[in-house]
């Protein structure tokens, strides 16, 4: 657990003493850029690395999705950790000089471990939002919506005592959201998960799976078809992604030994050849991942490949 971050959504180490400043006015551009490598157990991953982009435009990312063994959610945590090292392996044997665990679930597993088995390595993990629930609900009910390993792991027990114990925290599960981003096209499992968890009165909803973002339409529709009828609360739903986004550009900028990041302010004075495309892989199929890929960033120009 990193220092002073718990609850918000990520778990980083806490950063080396860093004598830039990452707001840049004037940027030294060099032929290598730091490379941050992106892992998840398959497409969700993309909704931390879309903010990433934007943040980072000049950044080399390298993105791995582990989609033979997807969905890692009703694995038990021995084999998630397992998987994960192998995963972070990959992209640390590719140069990554920074590696994202874009994936609750493994962040749950497999952080420390894999911590522990790339010492040199800085790491970025995910947790469940709950401080910024905690802090937003006004009913004291809040809902976090994730895997069943990730809201079984003892990581996520810990941040419910820490932030929340004086609370009413509704755990849902919900695999099929995750099955539903991966296969693409809309999703009823939304408001079966959602509704219930609405009706108990929880007002701040936690996004605990990176796959969950790109459900964000059907989320807010399903919360507007219940605030007409019901609600005198705001409702706040928390994707933790760009904060995720803004705590890899610390660390990043941290570690990057000089090869400073371009923020999106200066992205007009950057000059579009050094606009970086990222390569992305896949233990599934490279040919599917890329229509996956298109369809949820909206970006043409997306390659892929298998591993
Ligand atoms: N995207 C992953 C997460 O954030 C999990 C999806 C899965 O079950 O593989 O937890």
């Amino acid at each position: 657990m990193g220092l002073g971050f718990g609850g918000l959504g990520f778990v980083s180490q806490p950063s080396a003493p860093n004598s830039q400043s990452p707001n840049l006015t004037a940027h030294r551009l060099q032929s290598r850029f730091v490379n941050i490598g992106v892992f998840d157990s398959g497409v969700g991953g993309l909704s931390v690395l879309r903010e990433m982009r934007r943040l980072m435009p000049n950044a080399d990312m390298t993105y791995l999705a582990d989609q033979a063994n997807v969905p890692y959610g009703p694995r038990p945590l021995s084999e998630i950790q397992t998987l994960t090292e192998r995963g972070a392996r990959w992209l640390v044997s590719r140069g990554c000089d920074v590696v994202v665990i874009a994936c609750n679930t493994a962040s749950a597993a497999a952080l420390g471990h894999v911590r522990g088995i790339f010492p040199s390595v800085p790491f970025v993990g995910m947790e469940p939002a709950v401080k910024p629930a905690a802090i937003a609900t006004k009913t004291g009910v809040i809902g976090v919506f994730a895997t069943a390993a990730t809201l079984k792991a003892a990581r996520f027990a810990g941040l419910v005592d820490r932030f929340a114990s004086h609370l009413r925290v509704i755990e849902q599960p919900c695999p099929e959201w995750v099955e539903c981003v991966e296969k693409g096209g809309t999703c009823d499992a939304v408001k079966a998960k959602l509704w219930p968890v609405l009706e108990a009165g929880a007002d701040a909803l936690v996004l605990g799976c990176t796959h969950f973002p790109f459900l964000q339409i059907e989320i807010d529709a399903v919360i507007a078809e219940f605030g007409i009828r019901n609600s005198k609360f705001e409702i706040h739903v928390i994707d933790p992604g760009p904060a995720v986004a803004r705590q890899v550009m610390k660390v990043a900028n941290s570690h990057s030994g000089g090869r400073w990041l371009v923020e999106a302010q200066n992205l007009a004075s950057l000059p579009a050849s050094l606009q970086k495309n990222t390569p992305f892989f896949t233990t599934g199929d490279a040919v599917k991942f890329e229509s996956q890929a298109r369809a949820l960033l909206g970006w043409g120009d997306i390659r892929a490949y298998g591993v």
